[in-house]
Formats: structure tokens, C-alpha cells, sequence
């Protein structure tokens, strides 16, 4: 019987008979001593191949793997202060399952390589590490809106309609007709809110982002939370206790994740509700101030967010941007006309936007005339605007890209680290 790694640490003593298969991590050979760490999915161990201890096939075995050889092994678990996690297994029995080649990845290898061989760099540990941290994020985010009474739907992913403007669609070829690959699940989403009530769609969303930056893919997974009579107000609320519930819980369970990322636990632990709101008009009159360069109208951009959040320990919310640079789908503010009721959640420590959300213009006329400002095809969006037709509610919703909030939990300098295969305007291989 084989176990789990973790499972050894958790429950193994001292000279208990364990069995482990793995991958070899690393290898030092010493005259009569083999040492070699082996990992697993769930951890990675020390293990002492001694030549007088084990027979001439297990010897020949451990002295001639490379690294990522799979191996199986058995032995008998010791106590060592010096050994990752305090223990060793000293082998009795060692096979190698498969010897392979030499692994091509070492230390010192440029950035574009270790893309190119991605598909074995995911065995890495800071890419296992966040791989798992991912895992976990996603699992609370689903916790929390499952707990609070919502249903996940699946919106579709080829789509006639855009959501998000025209430049970043990605165009495709539907058995002869133009379509597009989807860049949000929001309306469709809008569409379920209508059936269900409160609803959450997770799905990936498609970007052709022309440039490259450390924070934009061309192909991410959103959560799209859509909820039926919520405003604004009741909309950032739920943003924020949805993050905070996420982050405290992350901070409780996964040291050991943070540790190996090398994040800071300080850095997340004021990261509760509520977070600080700043009207977008205060955004601007800021980012001058703290010796930034914007103005009445624009959008905010990474130097612009990094700054307005530079004095803070947990996100911020950013409100009421003027409508003519947002979406045509948000609900312009009664009370400050030229503005929309919706917000951008900004990150600190330059991680930036992770929520995008709004109230949504839920009255038909209001539709009609927003889209004919934004040129939009009013045949591509009729079952849009129909769901203005019949019994239309108030309602609300957002987006939230989970790559950017793990990168923020993790403290990753780039957003690819935080999906294993990245799609970027320059890659789209492994
Ligand atoms: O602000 P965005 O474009 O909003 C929407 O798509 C809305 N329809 C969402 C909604 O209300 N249901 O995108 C929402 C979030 C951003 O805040 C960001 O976290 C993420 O999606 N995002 C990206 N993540 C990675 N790469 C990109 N190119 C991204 N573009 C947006």
C-alpha cells in the first residue's frame, strides 16, 4: 500500500514502514549514501538510499535516476531535524518505474524557455504552489455564493453579442456566420437571474488584449456573480464580504502555501469588510496629486490604480466612472447624471483591478437609447433587450477574474503563474 506523502508527515512515527512513489525531486550522491527528496502531488520528502542497506538492483536504481524519474520506494521513517518537514524515510527497497532522460529544466533559464516547456515547468514548486492555491480560491468563492443561496449556470462561450467592446473580440467562424468567442457570461447570466434569482456563472472569458502586460490573458476563467433586486450599494457589499471571506480563509488553512510562495501573511491580514469607497472624480483629483498624470475622463490604468491604493491594506473600491468609458449595459446614476452606479474593486501592491461590477440598466427605453449611443447592433442584442420586455426587475451584478485575485493572494509578480497554461498574444503553445 502506497501513501500519500502529506499522509506520511500526518501520520507516519518514527520507525514506522512506509511505502511512497513519486517523482525524483532532487539527487546527491555521497560514496555509500544516495540522498534523494522525492515529491508527490501533495508534498516532497527526504530519502536515504544506503548501499549496505538495500540490494544491487534498488542500489543501481537510485544511483542512476535523473531528475522527475519516477520511482517507488519503501522504507522506515526516522527523525531529522536537518530534513524538510523533520523526517527521512531510509530506503530497504527502491525501483525506478521510469528512468526517462535528463530533465531539460535546470536553474538559470530564461523566461521564455520555461514557457516553451511549460507543460514540465508545472512541476515546479512555485508553480505546484499556486496551482493549488488557485485550487483553494476557487473553492471558497464557490463556499461563499453556494452558502448564500446561489446557483451556478453555465453560460455559453460562442456568442453573436458582445459585452465588452469591439477590440477585443475574438472573431471565429460559425459554419459560415460571424461569431464571436465569449469575453463575459454577463448577460446570459443577466437572462438566468431572471429564471433562478441569484446566480453565479464560471466560465472562461476571452480577451484579444494586443498588448502584453503582467496582468491581462487572452484566455481567463470569470465568476460572474448576477443577482436579481440587488442596487449598487447591496452589489459592492457583497463584492466585499465575498473577497474578505475568501482571503481569511485562505490565511487560516494555507501557511504552508504561503510559505512556499514567499507571501507575506501580514500583507493579507486586514483584508476583512468594510473596504474604503473613492468617488471616481476623488480618483482623478488623487492620482494628480500623488504626482500621477490624468485626466477628467480617463480610464484608470495600472500606474493610476497602483497609486490610489499605494496607502492601503486591503482593496479599494473605485465608483461612479463617467458612463461614456464604460459598458453600454450599466444604469446611469439618478443622482450623478454622467456617471454610472458601478465600481472597480482595485488590488494593492500594484495588483490592480480583480472586480469589475455595476447596477444594470434594467428599464428598456434606458437600453434602447444607450446602445444606439454605443452603435451597437440592435439585431445581435435583441434577446438582450427582450429580457427588458417582460417582468424586468432591478438587478446587479460582476465580474471577477480569478487569475487577478490569485495573483494578489499569492503576491505573484505575473498572471501567468497563476493558470498553467497561459494564452497570451504571443503564446499559444504548450
Ligand atoms: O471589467 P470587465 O471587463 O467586466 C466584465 O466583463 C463584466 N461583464 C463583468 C460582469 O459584470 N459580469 O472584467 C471583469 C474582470 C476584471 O475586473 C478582471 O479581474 C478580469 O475580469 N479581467 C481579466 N483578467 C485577466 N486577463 C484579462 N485580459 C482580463 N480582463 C478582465
Amino acid at each position: 500500500m502506497y501513501t500519500d506523502i502529506d499522509k506520511v508527515f500526518k501520520e507516519g512515527a518514527e520507525g514506522k514502514r512506509v511505502s511512497i512513489r513519486g517523482w525524483v525531486f532532487r539527487q546527491r550522491t555521497s560514496g555509500n549514501l544516495n540522498f534523494l527528496v522525492v515529491r508527490d502531488g501533495t508534498s516532497r520528502i527526504q530519502v536515504a538510499v544506503k548501499k549496505d542497506k538495500v540490494d544491487e538492483k534498488s542500489w543501481k536504481d537510485a544511483s542512476e535516476v535523473y531528475i522527475e524519474s519516477s520511482v517507488q520506494l519503501t522504507g522506515e521513517l526516522k527523525k531529522d531535524e536537518r530534513a524538510p518537514g523533520g523526517m527521512e524515510i531510509q530506503v530497504s527497497e527502491f525501483k525506478t518505474v521510469w528512468r526517462g532522460e535528463p530533465f531539460p529544466i535546470s536553474k538559470d533559464l530564461s523566461e521564455e524557455f520555461l514557457l516553451d516547456v511549460r507543460h514540465l515547468w508545472l512541476r515546479s514548486r512555485k508553480l505546484t504552489a499556486s496551482l493549488k492555491a488557485r485550487h483553494h480560491i476557487v473553492n471558497y468563492l464557490r463556499e461563499f455564493l453556494n452558502n448564500d443561496g446561489f446557483y451556478e449556470v453555465v453560460p455559453p462561450i460562442i456568442t453573436k453579442s458582445e459585452c465588452e467592446g469591439g477590440s477585443t473580440l475574438f472573431e471565429l467562424d460559425f459554419f459560415g456566420e460571424k461569431a464571436y468567442l465569449s469575453q463575459s457570461g454577463q448577460l446570459y447570466a443577466e437572462a438566468l437571474a431572471f429564471s433562478l434569482g441569484k446566480v453565479y456563472a464560471f466560465a472562461p472569458s476571452f480577451r484579444a488584449e494586443k498588448s502584453r502586460t503582467i496582468r491581462h490573458l487572452a484566455e481567463y476563467w470569470h465568476l460572474e456573480p448576477e443577482m436579481i433586486w440587488y442596487g449598487q450599494k447591496e452589489n459592492m457589499e457583497l463584492q466585499e464580504n465575498m473577497v474578505s471571506y475568501v482571503v481569511q480563509k485562505f490565511l487560516k488553512n494555507h501557511t504552508d502555501l504561503l510559505e512556499e510562495l514567499e507571501r507575506d501573511p501580514k500583507k493579507l491580514e486586514n483584508v476583512k469588510a468594510p473596504f474604503p469607497r473613492m468617488d471616481y472624480q476623488d480618483a482623478v483629483a488623487k492620482v494628480n496629486e500623488l504626482g500621477g498624470k490624468m485626466e477628467d475622463g480617463d480610464d484608470l490604468g495600472a500606474d493610476e490604480e497602483a497609486l490610489l491604493t499605494r496607502d492601503y491594506d486591503k482593496p479599494l473600491f473605485v465608483h461612479n466612472f463617467p458612463s461614456k468609458i464604460k459598458a453600454f449595459y450599466m444604469r446611469d446614476d439618478p443622482d450623478k447624471p454622467g456617471t454610472a452606479l458601478c465600481s472597480d474593486l482595485l488590488a494593492p501592491e500594484g495588483h490592480g483591478e480583480v472586480i469589475g461590477g455595476s447596477e444594470r440598466i434594467w428599464n428598456l427605453e434606458e437600453l434602447e437609447t444607450k446602445m444606439k449611443v454605443f452603435g451597437l447592433n440592435p439585431k445581435n442584442h435583441a434577446w438582450y433587450v427582450d429580457l427588458r420586455r417582460y417582468g424586468s426587475v432591478q438587478h446587479s451584478g460582476f465580474g471577477l477574474g480569478v487569475e487577478r485575485l490569485t495573483k494578489y493572494i499569492c503576491g505573484l509578480h505575473h498572471i501567468r503563474d497563476a493558470i498553467p497554461f497561459p494564452r497570451s498574444i504571443s503564446r499559444c503553445y504548450p
